[in-house]
């Protein structure tokens, strides 16, 4: 009797099992809903403690302030959180909070993702606050087999890798994704007088200097220094990725680094990007986001240094 029960319920699941494949699934997709529900838990928690900063719409501060700009709020909430009297501010819905550290202004930026916001939060905060020098950091993806996660890119250029004009191919000739030719972003030329077309926007030196001060005296992780790649593209294959490591020397990947550079190009204003590894299919790195905060404690080190060594001399 035990036996043919045995025997029913076996067949019964089989059945069961091919007739509603995602009830029997159902536990995996029950984990990945709770995976979702606590990054929306967090998501919350940070927009209510915003929520009790003080809000303003008019920025006053005797000294320029350093801005620091990241895209989404795991890679500012340290920062944020660093700042003493925050003060939050939202201009066409790109969020500010200012405040000070080390006894200096400080400005830090939710970019949003993506170039076309980076541009505009850089250029609303540039109006709003008028900063002395702008930091663009955050999460990145790895070019590089050798940079693993938590590793810092030092960027001491940039490029927009989707700025490109592919050579000329028949229908049917296939796609060589090898055959392009960069032509860069336009930004103005205070020489010239014009917006011309930049093929890499380059570090202000004294950032450049002081992060690679920071970069000895932060001994937990590697900090590489070279050039940033940014575009609205995710690239996940490899093949493509060390193609633009091979031809623009890339050793990261993100997509706000390049348009906020351009800004701050066109608008005078000394730039560095600095972005974390936060994952890397050249070495099988999968995305982890609390590399974010590796970044924000680097970025801390750049800040106090910059404040230190130029802007309080
Ligand atoms: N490719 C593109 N953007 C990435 N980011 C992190 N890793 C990558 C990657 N491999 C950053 C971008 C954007 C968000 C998707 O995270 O800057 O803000």
């Amino acid at each position: 009797m035990i036996k043919n029960f045995k025997i029913f319920a076996a067949i019964f699941f089989l059945i069961f099992s091919v007739a509603f494949p995602n009830f029997v699934n159902a536990k995996e997709q029950i984990n990945v809903d709770v995976a979702d529900e606590q990054t929306e838990i967090s998501v919350a928690e940070i927009e209510k403690y915003f929520k009790t900063l003080p809000q303003k719409n008019k920025y006053k501060s005797s000294q320029r302030p350093l801005m620091i700009q990241g895209a989404m709020n795991v890679e500012i909430e340290n920062l944020v959180k660093s700042l003493k009297n925050p003060v939050a501010y939202r201009f066409s819905n790109y969020f500010y909070v200012a405040g000070t550290y080390k006894n200096y202004p400080v400005v830090i930026a939710r970019t949003e993702q993506g170039m076309a916001n980076a541009a505009a939060s850089t250029v609303i905060g540039i109006e709003k606050f008028n900063p002395v020098a702008v930091i663009n950091q955050g999460t990145a993806g790895g070019h590089v087999a050798d940079l693993y996660l938590n590793d810092i890119v030092i960027g001491s250029k940039s490029i927009d890798s989707a700025a490109y004009k592919t050579e000329f191919s028949p229908a049917g000739a296939g796609v060589d994704f090898t055959a392009q030719e960069m032509r860069g972003v336009y930004a103005y030329d205070v020489t010239t007088n014009f917006f011309q077309p930049h093929k890499e926007f380059f570090a202000d030196s004294k950032l450049l200097k002081v992060a690679k001060k920071a970069a000895d005296s932060h001994s937990e992780f590697a900090v590489a220094v070279g050039t940033i790649s940014s575009s609205n593209i995710w690239n996940s294959n490899v093949d493509y990725i060390n193609f633009l490591n091979k031809k623009y020397g890339s050793l990261c990947e993100e997509m706000e680094n390049n348009a906020a550079a351009s800004i701050c190009q066109s608008a005078s204003i000394p730039f560095i990007g600095i972005r974390v590894i936060s994952n890397n299919v050249t070495n099988g790195s999968p995305w982890d986001e609390s590399t974010a905060a590796t970044c924000q404690n680097f970025v801390l080190l750049v800040a106090e240094n910059y404040i230190a060594d130029v802007l309080k001399k």
